[in-house]
């Protein structure tokens, strides 16, 4: 089942906004911090050569680890949140953080073309696009077609795969690394998750090759499946 797309990401939205600071508020340092650690591991095995990296859909870098940032000499933040780049500069008093409110979406062309020796991070955005974009086919055309802009740079992506309600008490299980990736339904069987969860269209948006697979319960009801992949500047994941 797709969940309905609402309108653009901004200060009240279904993938950011307010609500996405006030659960992260809420839950980073109790049911956030099994994901936020597994997460901080994963972040820390990529260790592209640029100096610099560009962060898309930052928001307040709730997820992004402090230890993270401070290992690039800049940061340029896109989001269109406009509470995000008060937000991450408190969370990460980094120097030199600069912070775009763009369409990472639509204006990825310009992102890369304006830094183009910056390292890139789809820090969480690539399965929210389904979310705002009415058209399920076009939307997963569009984060299909990402991975091909990228070529020649360094970068990386976590991003839901599936999510779904849980019940209240239920135990989020550890992470695992696959060979390539799984069509949603064998994701799905691979997990064993039955009944309806929202698929966020992001089967296809890292090459093939491994990746590793994370459960993260966002709150008491509801786990996304995150999927992260790392690919170098030739397109091969590592
Ligand atoms: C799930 S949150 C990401 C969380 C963030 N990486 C963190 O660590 O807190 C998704 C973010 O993507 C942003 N977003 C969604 N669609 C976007 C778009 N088309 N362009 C720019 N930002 C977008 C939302 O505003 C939101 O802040």
């Amino acid at each position: 089942v797709q969940a309905s797309p609402s309108s653009k990401a901004g200060l009240v939205s279904q993938s950011g906004g307010l609500v996405w600071h006030i659960r992260a508020l809420r839950h980073r340092q109790g049911l956030w911090a099994p994901f936020l650690a597994e997460l901080g591991d994963w972040l820390a095995l990529w260790q592209p050569p640029e100096r610099h990296v560009l962060i898309l859909g930052a928001s307040a870098g709730w997820t992004i680890p402090p230890l993270f940032c401070d290992r690039f000499a800049s940061i340029v933040c896109v989001d269109l949140d406009p509470l995000a780049p008060w937000l991450f500069r408190r969370l990460h008093p980094h120097a030199a953080i600069t912070f775009l409110r763009r369409d990472v979406f639509t204006q990825l062309p310009e992102l890369l073309a304006a830094y183009p020796h910056h390292a890139v991070l789809f820090s969480n955005i690539l399965g929210q696009h389904g979310l705002h974009c009415p058209d399920p086919t076009l939307a997963e055309m569009t984060i299909t077609q990402i991975k091909h802009r990228l070529f020649g740079r360094s970068w990386a992506s976590y991003h839901d795969r599936l999510s779904h309600t849980i019940a209240e008490g239920a135990l989020a299980p550890s992470g695992f690394d696959l060979p390539d990736h799984l069509p949603a339904d064998v994701l799905a069987q691979r997990v064993g998750l039955v009944g309806e969860c929202v698929d966020h269209l992001t089967q296809y948006a890292l090459p093939t090759g491994p990746r590793h697979v994370m459960a993260w319960d966002i709150n008491a009801q509801r786990r996304h499946w995150i999927e992260a992949g790392r690919v170098n500047i030739y397109g091969v994941t590592f």
